[in-house]
């Protein structure tokens, strides 16, 4: 006679289907076209997790540079069943930009609930479509066009003014400066003066919340990054642990742009003429016939966006550069000989200046080559390609990993050395050549219609807050030489050991 013991019973159907569970959780492969072809090479990988270690790593541009030493520059590794294809040499990227340039125009992350950033009013995280193309448009004709930065230039010239003074004042009373600080200082003055025409006030603290805001923000990006690498149903068990961190960081900006945006509206109604970015988004919300009809939401998602798009690079790049001008006498000795022979040492450096000042840029250049503030950026194929004799199938993220793109060996003459001078072209002809070579291998913004809209705006605020440091100040360091050691807070390339530095000025009355 057979027993059957009922209760064990049921606890081995549950076992079963919690095993198929976890099965087609972690371990179940979608099945795709794709192993019919050549996938790029896969580096050896962890039962469940896959290669998702490798992306958890501290200095994680480093640790995928060496990865693809080893085992090439186009790699296919996956976290969980998620596909990523990493890119990491000059001729790759050169080939996925060239060749595949709209296939790769979005970046595939889906939206994450309703957050203004990230969420499905995001301008960054938008596919490659109706929207994007309106908003780029709005942006390149109001805010980052040339034209657009010219009738700006003003405001920026007042806010690196402000700059050169504090400074000034730093080093009559000899201070030292925290240059993180003081350029996040300059960076979101200019950016929310240039997109909502004034700047967050510093007495009331809402300067502060700002700055604040946007570093949540960068923390916060990574983990929704990691997040959307897994599969659904993890995924909203993921993100449903830092759900309130989101909705916190979300509101606290909503509140604050929502007050903004009033400002604007009254101001509006009272028939003044605005005419920030602000006032044209408003203007494109209330018009009925717009090409795109775009909301509130969108509004404020895009302002949310630009300021974490600009903040932290300006900041961090800024930073690095003048860890890398002081640890190199030869060059801090040039740059200010050019810029003393050029601007004078009477008045202080504009953006005007900078077409004549070749190596002022060419350090910014090297500055970003070294140092990219977001070493890693991330695309989505829409439909399967060719790469590198490789086949990247349809809906796979490609990371690019720009560090390591800007350091190949192969691309490039002692990749790890800071050396202005191979940005230096001395003839015309020279010159074509270099533009040329450098669309293949120079990305610290990124390449092709998706690549950074900020690129102009950047190279300005980088030029001239170095070249006012370097025009107006001695700085004395406490070591011998700066740690130039990296460390990875959120999703950008930051020093570990901040710069703190005093400033000890090189005139006795102020420049103006
Ligand atoms: C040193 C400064 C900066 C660096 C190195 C930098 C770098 C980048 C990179 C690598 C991307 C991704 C590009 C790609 O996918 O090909 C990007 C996108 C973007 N950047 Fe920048 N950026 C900088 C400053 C700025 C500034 C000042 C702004 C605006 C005020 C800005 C706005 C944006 C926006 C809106 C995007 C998204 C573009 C899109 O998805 O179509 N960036 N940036």
């Amino acid at each position: 006679m057979i027993f059957i013991d009922f209760q064990n019973c049921f606890i081995c159907i549950l076992l079963c289907l919690f095993s198929l569970l976890c099965y087609s959780l972690f371990f179940r492969k979608p099945k795709d076209p794709r192993l019919d072809f050549d996938l790029p090479p896969s580096p050896p990988s962890l039962p469940v997790i896959g290669h998702l270690h490798l992306l958890l790593s501290v200095l994680v541009h480093r640790s995928l540079q060496k990865l693809s030493t080893k085992y090439g520059s186009i790699l296919y590794v996956r976290v969980f069943s998620f596909p990523v294809v990493l890119v990491s040499s000059a001729s790759v990227a050169y080939e996925i930009f060239r060749t595949h340039d709209v296939n790769i125009s979005s970046r595939g992350f889906p939206p994450t609930d309703d957050t203004l950033f990230a969420g499905s009013f995001s301008f960054i995280s938008a596919p490659y479509g109706d929207y994007w193309k309106f908003m780029k448009k709005l942006l390149v004709t109001n805010l980052l066009g040339p034209q657009a930065l010219e009738r700006s230039r003003g405001v920026r010239t007042d806010e690196l003014d402000r700059f050169y003074k504090n400074l000034f004042d730093k080093a009559m009373k000899k201070e030292s400066v925290e240059i993180c600080a003081e350029v996040l200082k300059l960076g979101n003055n200019s950016i929310c003066k240039m997109i909502m025409g004034r700047s967050c006030s510093e007495e009331n603290g809402e300067a502060e919340r700002v700055r604040a805001l946007v570093t949540e923000l960068d923390a916060l990006t990574k983990k929704i990054l990691l997040a959307n690498m897994l599969r659904m149903g993890f995924k909203k068990l993921v993100v449903a642990l830092f759900k309130k961190e989101m909705m916190d960081v979300s509101c606290r900006f909503d509140e604050l742009l929502e007050r903004i945006l009033v400002e604007h509206e009254e101001k509006l109604n009272m028939h003044h003429q605005g005419a920030d970015l602000m006032d044209t988004l408003l203007a494109a919300y209330r018009d009925e016939n717009a090409e795109y009809k775009i909301s509130r939401n969108h509004i404020k998602s895009f302002f949310s966006d630009l300021l974490f798009a600009s903040t932290d690079t300006l900041v961090q790049t800024t930073q690095w550069a003048m860890a890398e001008i002081i640890n190199n006498l030869i060059v801090l000795e040039r740059l200010r000989g050019e810029i003393d022979s050029v601007v004078g040492k009477t008045r202080l450096i504009q953006e005007t200046d900078l077409p004549n000042l070749p190596y002022l840029q060419a350090v910014v250049k090297e500055v970003l080559r070294l140092h990219p503030p977001g070493p890693l950026f991330g695309r989505f194929s829409q439909e399967g390609c060719r790469v590198g004799g490789f086949y990247v199938a349809e809906k796979t993220t490609i990371m690019v990993n720009a560090y390591a793109v800007m350091r190949d060996p192969g691309s490039w003459e002692d990749p790890d050395e800071f050396k202005p001078e191979r940005f230096l072209a001395s003839s015309r002809s020279e010159q074509e050549k270099e533009r040329r070579e450098q669309a293949i291998k120079y990305i610290p913004f990124g390449s092709g219609r998706r690549s950074c809209p900020g690129e102009n705006l950047a190279c300005f605020f980088i030029g001239t807050a170095i070249g006012v440091m370097v025009q107006g100040f001695e700085w004395r360091i406490k070591e011998e030489k700066i740690n130039m050691a990296e460390a990875v807070i959120g999703l950008s390339l930051t020093m570990a050991h901040p710069l703190k530095i005093t400033p000890v000025s090189r005139t006795l009355r102020s420049l103006t």
